[in-house]
C-alpha cells in the first residue's frame, strides 16, 4: 500500500466547523503491535467539536475522531488473534478517515448482529464502566443519579447500574424519558421542567456527564461519603468539602474497563444506540455542529465513512 492515498478529514488549526478539511493522506503502515482498519462507521463524540475548537490540547494537525468500526486490512508483525478481513470496532484515533491504524489490543471483534453503526457507538461502554466500576466502586443496592442519561455515555451506565442492581434515578429531557425507563431506570426527571434537586435526595452516587451547572447542583444530593463521578469538570472543592462529598474524575479509559464492557456487549447484556448517523465525510462537520448543539435523539451519533459494507 506504499504511496497510496486516501480520503481523510485534517485540522491545521483550531476554530469552527469550516477547520475541517477533506484532504488526502498516505494510508498509514500499522508498526508491529498495530492494525491498519478501514473505517466503515465512527462515532461522533462531544471531544471531537471541543478538540477541534481548541478546548482540549492536541498536537496539529491531527485527523479527528477516537473510536470507529471496520474491517482490518492488515496487521503489524506482532498481533496475535486479528486477520485480514476481521470485523472489529474498539478506540482508533484519527477515525474520520477512510483507513486507520490502531493499537490491536483496544480493538476487539464486533459482534456479527451488530451493524458497524452501532459498533462504533459502542465506546461509552468503556467510558461508563471504567466510571460506575473502576473509579465509582458501584454495587447492588446502592442509589446512583445519571445525569445525561440519554447520551452516548449516559444510556450505557443506565444500563450497567441496571445489570448491577443499583436503583437508578436519571436525568433526561421529556423526549427520552421512556426510552431511558426502558434501560432500567427507576426513574426519571425531565431536567428542563423539573430542577434535580427537588426531587432526589440521599444517593450514594453521581454520574456527572453534563457540567455546568449541574456539577455543582449535584453536591446537595449526594449523602456525606458518597461520590461525585465527574466526565466534565470538577466542582467548587469548597463545596465539595463542605458537603461531605469524595469527588473523583470518572474518565479512566482503561483496558479492564474496554474489557470487562465489551464482554458485556459481546453478550447482548448492554447494547449501542445510534442517535443519528450522517453519510460521508463531507458530512462531519454538519455531524459535530449536531453533537455540539444537542440534536433531538438516543445513544452516539455515529458518521458513516464507507458505503461499501
Ligand atoms: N472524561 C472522559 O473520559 C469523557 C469520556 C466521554 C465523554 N466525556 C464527556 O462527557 C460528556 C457527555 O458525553 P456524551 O458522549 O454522553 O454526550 P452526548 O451523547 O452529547 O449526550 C449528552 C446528553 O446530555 C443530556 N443533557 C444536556 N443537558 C442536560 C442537563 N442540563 N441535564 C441533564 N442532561 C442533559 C442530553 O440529554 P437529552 O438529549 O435528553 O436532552 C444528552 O443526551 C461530554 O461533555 C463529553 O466530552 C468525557
Amino acid at each position: 500500500m506504499k504511496n497510496l492515498h486516501v480520503p481523510a478529514i485534517c485540522v491545521h488549526e483550531p476554530g469552527g466547523p469550516e477547520k475541517l478539511l477533506l484532504e488526502e493522506i498516505a494510508v498509514p503502515v500499522p508498526e508491529k503491535d498495530q492494525v491498519l482498519i478501514k473505517i466503515v462507521a465512527a462515532g461522533v463524540n462531544p471531544i471531537d467539536w471541543k478538540t477541534r475548537e481548541g478546548l482540549m490540547h492536541y498536537p496539529l494537525p491531527y485527523i479527528p475522531g477516537v473510536e470507529a468500526a471496520g474491517v482490518v486490512m492488515a496487521v503489524g508483525e506482532s498481533v496475535f488473534g486479528k486477520k485480514v478481513g476481521d470485523e472489529v470496532y474498539g478506540a482508533i484515533d484519527g477515525a474520520y478517515a477512510t483507513c486507520a491504524v490502531a493499537q490491536s489490543e483496544l480493538l476487539f471483534r464486533k459482534p456479527a448482529i451488530w451493524s458497524f453503526e452501532e459498533a462504533a457507538a459502542a465506546g461509552g461502554a468503556k467510558t461508563a464502566w471504567g466510571a460506575l466500576f473502576d473509579v465509582g466502586e458501584l454495587k447492588k443496592g446502592q442509589r446512583i443519579l445519571i445525569h445525561g442519561a440519554a447520551g452516548g455515555v449516559g444510556h450505557f451506565a443506565v444500563q450497567l447500574a441496571y445489570h448491577v442492581g443499583a436503583y437508578i434515578i436519571a436525568t433526561a429531557s421529556e423526549a427520552n424519558m421512556d426510552f431511558v425507563a426502558s434501560l432500567g431506570a427507576n426513574e426519571v426527571i425531565d431536567y428542563k421542567t423539573v430542577p434535580f434537586e427537588t426531587a432526589v435526595q440521599e444517593v450514594d452516587m453521581v454520574l456527572d456527564t453534563v457540567g455546568g451547572d449541574t456539577t455543582d447542583r449535584s453536591l446537595s444530593v449526594i449523602k456525606p461519603g458518597g461520590v461525585l463521578l465527574c466526565l466534565v469538570q470538577y466542582p467548587d472543592s469548597a463545596k465539595a468539602d463542605e458537603a461531605g462529598v469524595n469527588v473523583a474524575w470518572g474518565g479512566t479509559k482503561t483496558l479492564v474497563a474496554m474489557r470487562e464492557a465489551h464482554k458485556l456487549l459481546e453478550k447482548g447484556l448492554i447494547k449501542p444506540y445510534v442517535k443519528k448517523v450522517f453519510h460521508g465525510l463531507y458530512s462531519a462537520a454538519e455531524a459535530q455542529e449536531f453533537s455540539k448543539y444537542g440534536g433531538p435523539g438516543r445513544g452516539r451519533i455515529v458518521l458513516r465513512v464507507s458505503d461499501d459494507r
